[in-house]
């Protein structure tokens, strides 16, 4: 069966949020995935991208650009579906829309303990490189 990417629409959300529960274990009330899929619409940046199998959500990628560096993050794709492509045309077609943007550099974190993922970003070009990753959780 084929799959498709498109762009988010309101329809994917329970789709989306299982998925994620699936893919990712992060506790932290900011990444609870209806607030995090509300942020995202609400910037409406087009660069929201969920891959469909029979109108399912089997995948999902999201974009951010600064206007300088741009980021990748959420890429993930249903267990059933893994290692058939999904993942490469979903951060394949975000590429091409950040680079539309004007992004000159894509950066993404992946989790030290999951060689697997690096593995994947490794097969589409990235390199891990020589940083310190840091961030500070700021009150709203
Ligand atoms: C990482 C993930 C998105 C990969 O999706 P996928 O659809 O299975 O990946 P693809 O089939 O497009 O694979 C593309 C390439 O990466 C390689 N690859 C993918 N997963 C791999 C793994 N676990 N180990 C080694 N290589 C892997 C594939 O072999 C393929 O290589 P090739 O092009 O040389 O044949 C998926 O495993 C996933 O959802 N993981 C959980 C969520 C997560 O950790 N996301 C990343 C952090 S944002």
């Amino acid at each position: 069966m084929s799959v498709e990417i498109v762009d988010y629409e309101p329809t994917h959300e329970s789709g989306v949020v299982s998925l994620w529960r699936n893919a990712f274990a992060y506790a932290e009330a900011r990444n609870e995935p209806s607030s995090v899929i509300r942020s995202k619409i609400a910037n409406a940046d087009g660069l929201f991208l969920v891959a469909l199998q029979e109108k399912h959500v089997v995948g999902t990628a999201m974009g951010g650009y600064d206007g300088h560096r741009a980021w990748l993050y959420a890429v993930a794709v249903d267990p059933g579906l893994r290692l058939r492509s999904v993942g490469r045309r979903l951060v394949v077609e975000l590429e091409s829309r950040l680079v539309l943007l004007g992004a000159c550099k894509i950066n993404l974190q992946v989790r030290s303990d999951d060689p697997g993922v690096v593995a994947f970003y490794e097969s589409l070009g990235y390199t891990v490189e020589p940083r310190t990753s840091m961030g500070k959780a700021v009150d709203r």
